[in-house]
């Protein structure tokens, strides 16, 4: 049996990849392809328990990063693996390069800590479709005020967004086969129409 597809969605709060997650599932549905939609931090029942408190207690930068991880491995060896070897698609809504983002970029955290804890944690596996949901910063700053009750992350200043902005594009351009960038400044339906041409790509 083949193995299904792992796709996640990344970018900065505010790039609106959520409700696009939907339409990609949708999109699968219609071809007949089995998929589950997950996310991270989170998608267990330890993970969500773990989400709750990255997204809302302060703590160190570097527990933040082992939490992320270790709510990682949960994910990986309850859901995303056993579906994958089912030969069922997963669509997560972030993944390992959101630590790089979020931790190393925004946080400070060491590159080469996160390198081990992937390693660690997911030796083998890889996404093999990343869309980075990419817009300026003044712009998901913008879109954020709109939110009432900001997480911790979304708090956050526009240094914090503009450095984690910034490894995000830089991963891109070092995977260029995994990354599709999608330019999430743009009218809504065009947002759509690259993401499913993006999927299209690994079918
Ligand atoms: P969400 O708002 O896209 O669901 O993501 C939750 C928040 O968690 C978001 O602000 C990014 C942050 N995050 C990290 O800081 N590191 C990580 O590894 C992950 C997966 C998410």
């Amino acid at each position: 049996m083949n193995k299904g597809k792992f796709i996640t969605f990344e970018g900065v709060d505010g790039a609106g990849k959520s409700s696009h997650i939907d339409e990609v599932i949708s999109f699968l549905e219609l071809q007949k392809i089995d998929v589950i939609r997950t996310r991270e931090p989170g998608g267990t029942k330890l993970g969500e328990k773990l989400r709750e408190l990255l997204l809302h207690d302060e703590m160190d930068p570097e527990t933040e990063t082992l939490l992320m991880f270790a709510a990682r491995k949960q994910h990986i060896a309850e859901i995303i693996k056993p579906a994958l070897d089912k030969g069922v698609f997963v669509v997560s809504d972030r993944f390992t390069d959101a630590t790089y983002a979020y931790q190393y970029g925004g946080k400070q955290v060491s590159y080469a800590k996160i390198e081990v804890l992937e390693s660690w944690v997911h030796p083998e596996l890889k996404a093999d479709l990343t869309l980075l949901f990419d817009l300026p910063v003044e712009i998901s700053i913008e879109r954020l005020k709109k939110n009432r009750s900001p997480d911790k992350f979304e708090k956050e200043d526009e240094s914090f967004f503009n450095r984690l902005r910034n490894v995000y594009l830089d991963l891109a351009r070092q995977n260029p086969k995994r990354y599709k960038i999608i330019n999430a400044n743009q009218a809504i339906e065009s947002v759509a129409q690259d993401v499913i041409k993006a999927i299209k790509t690994i079918l």
